[in-house]
């Protein structure tokens, strides 16, 4: 897809997230990787109402070369670009479910939201860890989310919010949209003994389905 594509099809899918509440003001970014760079939304912008041809543009170093001035958080996205080399985009969302899993306190730090569905396995893997809280903005959190896309292919930072990627943009919106409806059944199900899927039923739906 050419660049002027990928910047309308980045404003389109944002804004379809933040017309269905997945952000709220001016929360949330997201970038997709080009042949010789990335695209990234500008810090402070509102998801709902981005300019394609505003939508900053970096180097492949991550440099800001394009555009208006980059999200405070390309580092979040560098960890996950070098950690995952098959990532094509990533998406940082503040989804009110999600968010509220990454905030309580007796979760699963490996793995906090368990296999329920297959859509969820499908699309956002077999763990999502949880990544300790940073300020936003923070760089320190770098090597930790590093740390954590090296064997996940989305993590849940503490007390912020999800941070997904997929091979291409398309991909990581929809891992994004399946992470938030995980995290609404795991709260609705919390205390209910819900039938999990199996460990068999997980390999079978990553072997078969990504
Ligand atoms: P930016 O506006 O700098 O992208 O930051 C938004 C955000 O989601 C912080 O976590």
């Amino acid at each position: 897809m050419s660049e002027h594509a990928l910047r309308a099809q980045l404003a389109s899918l944002a804004a379809s997230l933040f017309a269905r509440g997945f952000s709220v003001g001016s929360a949330g970014n997201i970038s997709v990787r080009l042949e010789d760079g990335f695209l990234i939304t500008p810090t402070n912008s509102c998801l709902g109402r981005l300019a394609p041809e505003r939508i900053a543009r970096l180097d492949a170093d991550f440099r800001h070369v394009g555009g208006d001035k980059p999200s405070k958080e390309v580092f979040m996205h560098r960890a996950f670009y070098l950690a995952r080399p098959e990532a094509g985009a990533v998406v940082h969302l503040h989804s009110t479910m999600a968010t509220a899993v990454a905030c309580l306190p007796d979760v699963d730090a490996a793995n906090p939201i368990p296999p329920l569905t297959p859509y969820f396995v499908m699309r956002v893997g077999r763990t999502m860890p949880l990544v300790p809280y940073y300020r936003p903005g923070d760089a320190a959190m770098e090597p930790a989310i590093h740390a954590a896309a090296t064997h996940a292919r989305a993590v849940l930072l503490a007390n912020h919010g999800p941070v997904v990627s997929g091979r291409t943009l398309e991909d990581a919106v929809h891992a994004a949209e399946e992470l938030e409806e995980a995290a609404k059944l795991f709260l609705l199900l919390r205390g209910a003994n819900p039938r999990l899927l199996t460990p068999a039923q997980v390999d079978d739906l990553l072997t078969n389905f990504t």
